[in-house]
C-alpha cells in the first residue's frame, strides 16, 4: 500500500484536525501518500481529492472542525453513488481509506468495505459518544467542557435569581453527553432518553429541595429525552417556581478541543493508519481504559452503547 484516502465526515467533532494531523504524518513515516478528499463521501463521489503532506496538516492540532469540511452525503446511500466513491478512489491511486466519523459514517465504510472489498479503517469521531467498541470518541470530552461551562455559568445567575434552570444538551437519540455534564456539572436532575422519567416527581424534588432551604436547580436534558421548553412551562406551572430554559446547541460542536480529544485523536488516528497500511481492514479503532483496539466495523454497527448504571445511580445520589 502506498497510497490511502481520508475523509472526515458526519458532525464535526472537535479534535478531527489533530486525527487528520496523525493520520497523515504517520503514513507519511511509513512512505504512504494520503489523498485527502472535502465534504466527506460526497467529496469522494465529486473528486475533491488534495494531497496532504506534513507541512498542510501543520498547526492544525489546536482548531475545532474539520479543514477537510464534512457532509452528509444522500448520493453516497444509493449503490450508485457508492460505485462512483469506488471508481474515484481507484482514480487516485488509493488502496485504503480511513474514515473520521459518528456512526452513519462509519455505516458507509462498513458498505464500502461489504459491497466492494475496499479496504477502510474507521476513527470514532462524534461529540455524542454513542458508538460500541470504544470508551470513548473523538470530541465528547470537549462537548461535555463546553456544556459544564455553560452549566456552571447559568448556576450563578440560577442562584442569584432563585430560578430552576432547564438546560439542553446535544447527544441525538443518547443521553452520554447530558449524564456526564449533569455529574460534573452538580445539576439536580438529568433526563436522559435510555431512562424512564416522571416530570411530577422532578417537581416533587424541587419542591423538596425548597423546603430544606434551596432556591435554585439545575436540570439537564439530552436533546432525545425533551425539549427544555416544555420541561421548564410544566416545571414552572405544577411548582410555581420561576423557571427558564437554555438550548446549547451548536455550540458544543465547536472550539478548540481538549488535551484529551487531541491525544485520543492523535492515538487512534496514527494506530488505524498503522493498521490500515500493514493489511488490516474493516475495522474501527477504540480505547478500551488506557489501551488502543481495534473491533470489525459489522461488530461496532451491531452492538448498542449502553449507559454506565454506576454513574446514573451517582447522579442520583448526588442531586438528593
Ligand atoms: O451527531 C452529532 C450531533 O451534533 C448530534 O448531537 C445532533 O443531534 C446532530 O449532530 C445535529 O446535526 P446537525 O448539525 O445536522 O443539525
Amino acid at each position: 500500500m502506498d497510497r490511502i484516502g481520508i475523509i472526515t465526515s458526519g458532525g464535526d467533532a472537535p479534535g478531527m484536525n489533530a486525527a487528520i494531523r496523525a493520520v497523515v504524518r504517520a503514513a507519511i513515516g511509513r512512505g504512504v501518500t494520503v489523498v485527502g478528499f472535502h465534504h466527506g463521501y460526497e467529496g469522494v463521489i465529486k473528486n475533491e481529492a488534495t494531497v496532504l503532506d506534513s507541512k498542510s496538516v501543520g498547526g492544525i492540532i489546536t482548531f475545532g472542525g474539520t479543514i477537510l469540511r464534512t457532509a452528509r452525503s444522500k448520493e453516497f446511500m444509493e449503490k450508485s453513488g457508492r460505485e462512483k466513491a469506488i471508481e474515484v478512489l481507484h482514480q487516485n491511486g488509493c488502496q485504503g481509506m480511513v474514515v473520521i466519523g459518528g456512526d452513519g459514517s462509519l455505516t458507509g465504510a462498513l458498505r464500502l468495505h461489504d459491497e466492494f472489498e475496499f479496504p477502510l479503517m474507521g476513527v470514532p469521531g462524534s461529540i455524542d459518544n454513542d458508538i460500541s467498541g470504544t470508551d470513548f470518541s473523538i470530541g465528547f470530552d470537549t462537548a461535555v467542557n463546553t456544556a459544564l461551562d455553560a452549566i456552571d455559568r447559568v448556576r450563578d445567575t440560577a442562584y442569584s435569581h432563585e430560578r430552576v434552570f432547564v438546560i439542553e444538551v446535544m447527544g441525538r437519540r443518547n443521553g452520554f453527553i447530558a449524564l456526564e455534564a449533569a455529574l460534573a456539572g452538580g445539576a439536580e436532575a438529568v433526563l436522559i432518553p435510555e431512562i424512564p422519567y416522571s416530570l411530577l416527581e422532578i417537581c416533587d424534588q424541587l419542591r423538596a429541595s425548597a423546603d430544606k432551604g434551596k432556591r435554585s436547580s439545575i436540570i439537564v436534558v439530552a436533546e432525545g429525552a425533551a425539549k427544555a421548553g416544555e420541561i421548564k412551562d410544566f416545571i414552572q406551572k405544577n411548582t410555581g417556581f420561576e423557571a427558564r430554559n437554555l438550548v446549547l446547541g451548536h455550540m458544543q460542536r465547536g472550539g478548540s478541543p481538549t488535551a484529551f480529544d487531541r491525544v485520543l485523536a492523535l492515538r487512534l488516528g496514527a494506530f488505524a493508519t498503522n493498521r490500515l497500511i500493514s493489511g488490516f481492514k474493516g475495522e474501527m479503532v477504540g480505547v478500551d481504559g488506557s489501551k488502543l483496539v481495534s473491533h470489525p466495523l459489522s461488530y461496532v454497527l451491531s452492538t448498542e452503547r449502553a449507559v454506565d448504571p454506576e454513574k446514573l445511580l451517582l447522579a442520583e445520589v448526588m442531586a438528593q
